[in-house]
């Protein structure tokens, strides 16, 4: 058990008054390239990243379910019952535990559940891209399960946790997030296909490492252009007769403007799409060879792509990529997760690193004081699973 463990051991024996029975853990997700592909059917190149959310919990024999985060200091537990619908919070202090209720909600749906109390903690940072929400999901789902005695497979608990926030959250996200957190595999991206849902793992390669950077710009999914633009996406599909945007061409999107089927702004999102499905493709080809630096080239362009055509950057995400850019050592770097804020992830060699991470830092203040951009450098984690208690 390490030091966060024993803490939220700690935090649970002192609030609850009794010693916890289980843990799990579910990770944050760095997208390597396929950003906007997955709720088109599309492929994505995600891994895991070594930051989590940990719920330790002990059932209950009634069908209250208690649940406090350190994350939330000094608030006391949220208590909610398993019978019947599970009300949303009712203050903005409270919300935190709408993915908690949320993920009990539908997966109470699914399987018989028995009351518990929960303490969880997250070092994944919130609101910036790195699918904190979904691991705080993937990971109540596995303590409910937990504290019920039943299992699940992994596909299936991403695919309950993505529900709980379509349907409870009211965020319309793909399927991304949630399977990357349940299904990773340690010390291998994997290239995601979100219509077969197959994953299929490939280390990254030898000499480089994963950096993320963190704009410090947080922009909540609910309000932003994300329902837009999978809107948008949905309407180009229905234009060029398929069901999602994975079957179409850059051929037939030309076909479609010409024919008055797609206005400019429709083209340009899903011309984006389609690329961006190849590049991820072509990526995942460059992780089997080994190739870095092609792999950073085709990063490059989908950051461009999600710059200029499906628009969703912003000043802060172009600044740190060109920054990126600008230093020795940089093979590729873009923008990942939804985008309007959130971070970038490059790909650095190794032996640059320490100065790429020091000389990224001070020159996005310069032009950004008041921000503050964390860095983390992160080896590709495995998904979730149960966490060791004893000591
Ligand atoms: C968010 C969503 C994902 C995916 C990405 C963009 O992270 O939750 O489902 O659409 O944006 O690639």
């Amino acid at each position: 058990m390490d030091q966060r463990t024993r803490d939220l051991v700690a935090a649970f024996r002192a609030t609850y008054q009794t010693e916890p029975t289980a843990a799990v853990r579910a990770p944050g997700r760095v997208n390597l390239i396929g950003e906007h592909t997955d709720y088109n059917d599309g492929f994505c190149l995600p891994m895991a990243i070594e930051r989590d959310v940990r719920v330790v919990l002990r059932p209950r024999s009634d069908a209250t379910v208690r649940v406090f985060s350190l994350q939330e200091p000094g608030r006391p537990p949220v208590a909610f019952t398993l019978d019947g619908a599970i009300p949303k919070a009712v203050t903005p202090a409270d919300r935190w535990a709408d993915y908690v209720k949320g993920s009990a909600q539908v997966l109470g749906g699914t399987v018989a559940l028995r009351g518990c109390d929960l303490a969880l903690t997250g070092d994944v940072p919130l609101g910036s891209g790195l699918s904190s929400s979904a691991a705080l999901e993937v990971a109540t789902i596995r303590a409910l399960l937990a504290a019920a005695g039943l299992s699940l497979d992994p596909v299936v608990i991403a695919k309950l946790a993505q529900r709980a926030e379509n349907s409870y959250v009211g965020t319309n996200c793909g399927i991304l997030d949630q399977l990357s957190s349940s299904c990773a595999t340690l010390g291998q991206a994997m290239l995601m296909d979100c219509r077969s849902l197959a994953l299929t793992p490939a280390p990254l390669p030898a000499g480089v490492a994963v950096v993320i950077a963190d704009t410090g710009k947080r922009r909540g999914l609910v309000d932003s252009a994300y329902n837009e633009r999978r809107a948008q996406c949905e309407a180009g599909a229905k234009a060029l007769g398929v069901s999602h945007l994975r079957d179409a061409t850059l051929h037939g999107l030309w076909q479609a403007a010409k024919a008055g089927r797609l206005d400019a702004l429709a083209l340009a999102r899903c011309q984006h799409v389609v690329a961006e499905n190849g590049r991820t493709q072509a990526a995942f080809a460059c992780l089997r060879a080994g190739d870095a630096e092609a792999l950073g080239q085709l990063m490059d362009q989908s950051h461009a792509d999600l710059r200029d055509r499906f628009e969703v950057t912003c000043p802060e995400l172009d600044d740190l990529v060109a920054i990126a850019r600008s230093l020795p050592g940089c093979l590729g770097s873009r923008m990942t997760g939804a985008g309007f804020g959130g971070c970038t992830v490059s790909l650095v060699s190794l032996p640059a690193v320490a100065g790429f991470t020091a000389s990224l830092g001070l020159k996005y203040r310069q032009l950004h004081p008041a921000m503050t951009p964390a860095i983390y450098v992160t080896g590709a984690a495995a998904g979730a699973g149960p966490l060791p208690l004893a000591p």
